[in-house]
């Protein structure tokens, strides 16, 4: 970390008094913030390498909330996105097309082979992205001979899908989401596959989809599903006539070593849902992508009134469609995802030599460049959620030169873009290591 620059000192504390007297952050104790932790203004990015107004410089830990993929500034995006700002910032996508949405629609639809997923339907971000996969699950049954009464939604225990209130009506987490139940859609949660095979007949008669986020459950501690259950969850939704609606918001674009998680398992959902990574965090954009087949279910004459009733201002934006598709090109040039396997392997001993030597670390999981790393008391012993323990460790970070949020509040997360180097994930789990001990250390001993 570069000392920070005094001259600038007083801006910041200007830009820090307007923060606390006009923001509002998200998911944030408002009546606390900037009380307990000094608030960082993030002027500038250059690789996994993120720099405040007080030139101090950071490891970019959590992507950016999980969106960056190929570190920040990359040269490529940046023209990109520039031509595209000097050419035309926004045109409608209601009514009229644009050159670049048609040719990313072209770019995903053959990331998977033989394209079984050859409709897109842009829209901003990942809550929108799971709307889109509900209404567009939902309108589609309606107005297929057969399924009309396919109304409900199956989700798991414990997941996230978004904030939005359809897709907030899924959530699992309840403290996210408790005090919103009875908005939005009907949903039954289900633990596993066992529990989701004991549902009766009739409930199972009555979904129209059942919505996962593949392989791992992200806001659930970073927790990895059992080997083989998507595949199983693909078999029973096929054999019950139930649409799969996969939520690769946050797994989307080499996050867990391919390019998608349900790839992990050769699996083909019926909905794929994709926003964060998409334009590699670049600018909002999301995209469901789905089956020649349902994209049918919504074709008839005018007076059949079938179109698809959902859409927003912002829908295929110029600007993130020409991100997302030097995002591709990168992925392509750099030989991204070939190049994991030894970052990958570097992260899961770097996770499990933390657990050995950290006595706060209880248990950490890895999963491509994700890991979730649980603390508790030295002796075991778990901590109250208002220890706030997650929090304090990733404050306590910062001053050995890493940002990263916990999930949970006792579940740190590592999830850095793809580009970091073997030298910068060294350096992530020592500032980790040294945070940990200097929030936690000595409190129970
Ligand atoms: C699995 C998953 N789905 C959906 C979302 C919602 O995405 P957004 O915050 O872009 O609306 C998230 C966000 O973290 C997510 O992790």
């Amino acid at each position: 970390m570069t000392k920070p620059d005094s001259p600038s000192t007083g801006t910041t504390q200007r830009l820090v008094d307007l923060d606390l007297a006009h923001c509002w952050h998200p998911f944030t104790p408002q009546a606390l913030w900037g009380k307990e932790a000094e608030i960082l203004m993030i002027e500038s990015g250059s690789g996994v390498w993120l720099t405040d107004t007080l030139r101090r410089r950071y490891i970019d830990g959590n992507s950016s909330i999980w969106v960056n993929i190929h570190g920040h500034s990359h040269p490529h995006i940046v023209r990109a996105i520039q031509q595209q700002a000097a050419t035309i910032c926004h045109s409608s996508y209601l009514g009229f097309a644009h050159p670049l949405a048609s040719l990313l629609a072209e770019r995903l639809v053959s990331l998977f082979p033989g394209r079984p997923l050859s409709r897109v339907f842009f829209s901003d971000d990942g809550s929108t992205a799971i709307e889109t996969a509900l209404k567009m699950a939902f309108q589609s049954c309606s107005q297929t001979p057969g399924k009309e009464k396919r109304r409900h939604f199956i989700a798991f225990s414990n997941c996230y899908h978004g904030d939005t209130m359809g897709a907030a009506s899924l959530g699992g987490v309840s403290t996210f989401f408790s005090r919103f139940r009875g908005f939005g859609m009907e949903v039954r949660h289900v633990r596993d596959m066992e529990d989701l095979r004991s549902l009766p007949a009739e409930t199972i008669e009555s979904t129209a989809g059942i919505v996962i986020e593949p392989i791992i459950q992200g806001v659930n501690r970073m927790t990895p599903w059992r080997a083989g259950l998507l595949r199983e969850l693909r078999d029973f939704c096929t054999h019950h006539d139930i649409f799969l609606i996969c939520d690769e918001v946050m797994t989307g674009f080499g996050r867990t070593g391919k390019m998608f998680a349900c790839m992990h398992e050769g699996v083909t959902p019926d909905f794929l849902c994709c926003a964060k990574g998409l334009t590699s965090g670049y600018t909002p954009l999301a995209a469901c992508l789905t089956t020649e087949k349902i994209y049918n279910s919504f074709l008839g004459a005018y007076s059949d009134n079938k179109s698809f009733y959902y859409g927003h201002s912002f829908t295929a934006h110029p600007l993130g469609c020409a991100a997302a598709l030097a995002s591709l090109d990168v992925f392509e040039q750099e030989h991204v995802l070939e190049k994991l396997p030894p970052k990958i392997d570097l992260m899961r001993s770097l996770a499990e030599s933390l657990h050995k030597r950290n006595l706060h670390v209880a248990a950490t999981r890895s999963i491509g460049l994700i890991t979730g790393i649980d603390i508790s008391h030295a002796d075991g012993s778990p901590y109250a959620q208002d220890d706030r323990a997650g929090e304090r460790a990733c404050i306590a970070m910062r001053k050995h030169g890493l940002l990263t949020r916990p999930v949970t509040h006792d579940t740190i997360v590592l999830m850095p873009p793809l580009c970091i180097s073997e030298h910068e994930l060294r350096l992530a789990f020592d500032a980790i290591d040294s945070g940990i001990r200097d929030a936690l250390q000595g409190e129970l001993e």
